[in-house]
Formats: C-alpha cells, structure tokens, sequence
C-alpha cells in the first residue's frame, strides 16, 4: 500500500485535504483512543451526515452489533447495546460495551454501508492499591526521612506522585521503580526529604482512565530540634578560657606592681632609716672617715668642728667641715682617746 502512494502525491495530498474539510465531517468516531477501567462501560460515538440505512460494530475481529437507520439495535451478545444519541436524532449512534474485562482490549471498527469504515483503540485499565508501608512518622527537625509507597497490581505501570500538605513534591526527590507481575505491574517509590514542620505525606498513583488518583497518606510529626548543647558548651568554654586569661594577666600585673611597690617601700624604709637611726649605726656609710690634716692635732675637740674648718687650708685644698649630729648632741663618745675628732669630709676643689 505505502509503496503504491508514493507515484501519487498528488492523491495522498487531496485526500488530506478532503479529510480535514468535507468528507471526515460526513462520518466521525470518537473517541479514537479509549482508556475505560475494568468492570466499566465503553463508551464510542458515531456521526454521520446525511441518510444512512446500516451501521454495524465489529469488535475483536467479530460483528458484534447492528442498527438499522430506523434505529433497530441487533446484538450477538448483551454486553454490547447501541442507540441513538439525544432525541432520536439518527446522526449520532452511540455504541457501548458493557463491563469491559482486562483482556477485551483491541480495536473497535464502525461501519456504514456504502461508507468507509472507522477504528478506535479500545485500552482496559486496571487499577491497584496504593499504601505508604508504615505508620505515622515521627523525626527530629532536620532530620532525613524516607516514605516508601507501593503500589499493586495495577495495569498499565501507574504514574505515581507524591504530595505534602497538598502541594506537588518536586520529582527530584524521589524514584519509583516497577516491575511485571503476571499481567499487572507492581511499582515501589521512595520519597527522602528533611523533616522540617508537621506535614500530611501523600502518595497517589493514577492511569488514565482514572479520574481520580487513588492515594494513601501518613502523617509526619516533627520534633523540635533540642538546643544544641555542642555549641554551647564551646561557647562556655572558649568565654571562660579568655576569662581565665584575663584573670592571669590582672594577676601577674598586680604581683608585678606589688613587688615594685615593696621595693620601693623598702628603700624608702631604709633611707627613713637612714635618716632616723642613730648616728653611730650609720657614720661609716656617710661619714668619711681617717682624714686628718697634718698640723690639726693641736685644734681642741669641741663644738667648734662646725666653723673651725671653714678655712682654706693650702692653697688649693679646702676643707670642708662635716656636720655632726654628735657634736650638736654633745655626745663624746666617738671622739678618740686624743680629743680629737676625725671625721671629716674633704673635697677638693
Ligand atoms: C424494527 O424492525 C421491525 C421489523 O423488522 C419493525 O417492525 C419495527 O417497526 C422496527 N422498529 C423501529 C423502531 O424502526
Ligand atoms: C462484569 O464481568 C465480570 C466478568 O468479566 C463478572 O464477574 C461481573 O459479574 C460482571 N459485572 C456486571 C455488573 O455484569
Ligand atoms: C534516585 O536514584 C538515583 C539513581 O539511582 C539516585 O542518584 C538518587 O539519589 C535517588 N533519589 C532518591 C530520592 O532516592
Ligand atoms: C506537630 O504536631 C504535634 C501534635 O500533632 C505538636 O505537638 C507539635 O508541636 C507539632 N510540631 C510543629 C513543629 O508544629
Ligand atoms: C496519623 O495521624 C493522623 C493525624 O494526626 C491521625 O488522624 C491518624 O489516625 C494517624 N494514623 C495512625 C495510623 O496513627
């Protein structure tokens, strides 16, 4: 046949063109292609243009129906009825298959006599159960958790989606695989996402015929996350680290400063000393002992030390007198067995 149409484009060309205008509205079916599930009515309609005498239905390669234009139905079986659509209007015949089973699938051809004959594909779909394997869930917030929905015996392979709180999951986050048992498919879908609020978790699964997916929901709980005691104890650590820190310096400061102060203190304290303690204990560290000047011997010990030496003695030295509190005390007792004092500074000048 295809070998045939090719010389003649020509043809194949005018018959689109016919077909998309006059003669396809002289004679549709519809619907082409019909999914209706087990156990349902089938459902085809025909419409033609124009007086007609004889419509017959074949099925499955058998002549299962005929009406007359008059309207006469004759049927090889009660499964199989046909009438006219609304009104007794002989336009449209509306040919129904009854409780269709699984294996009734196949083409379904209309014929008018003296007209062309149409076909529609006739698809018996079965569906299954679906169930989410477990119980509500409780997790902790962040938490991964993992739903596992499963579905039986359906036909064909069902389309298989998931749901949370009513809103589309995205299909990234999980995968449905399937396999054949007998002549219905059984298919498994994994669905991982973090828990992060309380959710209603539904899985559906459809085929076409369906007009609406049938599903099975569970509730997901989710718990608080505790707080996170990790990170508050580094917190607590690390704050009293630098406290500790801080604490050694003050303290190592304060030692410091309390050392030096000592210090100080005990240098005060000695130059108080100093000040204060009897001469005696004190004369060697001021008092330059030993000088005596020759000819002096023969000044008499007195009270006079102060002034008696305020005198240049040579010519380049000067002698200058020493203030004794001993003397002032009238104290003698440092003065020597000659009467005579011997302390003295000399500075030369
Ligand atoms: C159906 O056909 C019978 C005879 O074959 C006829 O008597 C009857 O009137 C027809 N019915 C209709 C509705 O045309
Ligand atoms: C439909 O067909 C099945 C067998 O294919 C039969 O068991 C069932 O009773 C039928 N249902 C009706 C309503 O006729
Ligand atoms: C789905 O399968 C793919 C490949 O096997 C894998 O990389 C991906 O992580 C799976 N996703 C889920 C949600 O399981
Ligand atoms: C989730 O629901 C439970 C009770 O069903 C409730 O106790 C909890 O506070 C809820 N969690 C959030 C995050 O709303
Ligand atoms: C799951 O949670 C929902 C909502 O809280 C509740 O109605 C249902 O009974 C729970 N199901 C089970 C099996 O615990």
């Amino acid at each position: 046949m295809s070998v045939s149409w090719r010389p003649r484009p020509k043809l194949f060309c005018l018959c689109l063109i016919l077909c998309a205008t006059g003669v396809s509205g002289v004679f549709q079916l519809q619907p082409l292609n019909a999914a209706v599930l087990q156990g349902s009515d089938a459902r085809f309609n025909a419409t033609v243009q124009g007086n007609w005498e004889f419509m017959t239905w074949k099925f499955q390669d058998i002549f299962v129906l005929a009406i007359s234009g008059s309207g006469n139905v004759t049927s090889t079986e009660e499964q199989f009825s046909a009438r006219f659509c609304s009104g007794g209007d002989a336009s449209c015949v509306e040919f129904i298959i009854h409780n269709v089973s699984r294996n009734e699938s196949g083409p379904v051809v209309c014929s008018v006599l003296g007209g062309r004959s149409k076909t529609a594909q006739l698809e018996v779909q079965e569906h299954g159960t679906v169930n989410i394997t477990g119980e509500n869930v409780t997790a902790m917030q962040d938490q991964q958790v993992e739903f596992r929905c499963v579905t039986s015996a359906w036909y064909p392979t069902p389309t298989v989606s998931w749901t949370w709180n009513g809103q589309a999951v995205d299909s990234s986050l999980y995968n449905t695989s399937s396999m054949a048992d007998g002549d219905t498919f059984n298919s498994t879908s994994v669905l991982k996402f973090q828990a992060e609020r309380n959710t209603t978790v539904e899985c559906r699964a459809t085929v076409q015929a369906l007009t609406n997916p049938q599903s099975s929901s569970v509730f997901l709980v989710v718990v608080p996350k505790p707080p996170d005691w990790t990170v508050l104890i580094a917190v607590v650590l690390s704050f009293g680290g630098c406290a500790l820190l801080a604490l050694l310096i003050i303290g190592i400061i304060f030692c410091y400063k309390r050392r030096k102060e000592k210090q100080t203190n005990y240098k005060d304290e000695i130059s108080k000393r100093v000040r204060t303690q009897s001469p005696a204990a004190v004369q060697g560290v001021f008092e330059n002992t030993g000088y005596v000047s020759e000819g002096e011997t023969s000044v008499a010990p007195s009270k006079h030390t102060d002034s008696g030496f305020g005198q240049a003695i040579g010519s380049n030295v000067y002698v200058v007198p020493v203030y004794s509190l001993q003397a002032i005390n009238g104290s003698n007792n440092t003065v020597d067995q000659s009467g005579f004092r011997k302390h003295r500074h000399v500075t030369i000048v």
